[in-house]
């Protein structure tokens, strides 16, 4: 539990929304047309990936608690039963979001972002990816600028 929290700490650091990816956002059109060069700059993560990490994280709180309502449905008082009305729907709307953010995430980290796969598999990516997906970052490892 301890060291959950300390992964937690740790990520969500990286995770939080600032201005660069709000800037980022507002350009998306670029992104999609596969115009990078046009893209504002962002440190380690793009504002999808982001998304996808709080998606990934309140999806799972959600599933796990709204599962140990499904699960001892017994436990529940009958005056609190609209709790397993509302676990039912939550658990299938958190499923289905998580599902398919997963099925995204799998589609554009293997077939999509070339880099992106190796970047897994060795735990690093090449100067001239970083600097073209992930510039602020790319200028704080090389000691150009801080973390904002
Ligand atoms: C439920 C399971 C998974 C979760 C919660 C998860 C979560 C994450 C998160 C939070 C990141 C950081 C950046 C981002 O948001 O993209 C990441 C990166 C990545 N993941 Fe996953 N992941 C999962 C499964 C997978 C699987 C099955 C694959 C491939 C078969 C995969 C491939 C990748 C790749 C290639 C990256 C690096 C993307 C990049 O930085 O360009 N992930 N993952
Ligand atoms: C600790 C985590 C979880 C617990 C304790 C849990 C528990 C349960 C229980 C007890 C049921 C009802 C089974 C029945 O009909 O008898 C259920 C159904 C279901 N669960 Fe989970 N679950 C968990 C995580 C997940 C996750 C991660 C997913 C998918 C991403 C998921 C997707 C579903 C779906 C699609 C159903 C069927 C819903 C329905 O028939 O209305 N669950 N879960």
């Amino acid at each position: 539990m301890a060291s959950m929290l300390w992964m937690f700490a740790h990520w969500r650091d990286d995770m939080r929304i600032n201005d660069a990816d709000r800037a980022w956002s507002h350009a998306m059109e670029h992104y999609i047309r596969n115009e990078d060069e046009d893209l504002p700059p962002i440190w380690r993560f793009n504002y999808g990936q982001k998304l996808f990490f709080w998606l990934m994280l309140y999806g799972g709180i959600l599933l796990v608690l709204s599962g140990l309502v499904l699960w001892f449905p017994e436990l529940i008082p009958w005056n609190l039963r609209w709790l397993r009305y509302l676990a039912v729907f939550v658990h299938v709307t958190a499923a289905l979001a998580t599902i398919g953010g997963f099925i995204i995430h799998v589609y554009m980290g293997t077939a999509m972002v070339r880099g992106g796969f190796t970047s897994i598999i060795r735990g690093e990516v090449s100067d001239s990816w970083a600097r073209m997906h992930h510039r602020l970052w790319y200028e704080q490892v090389k000691g150009k600028s801080s973390r904002p």
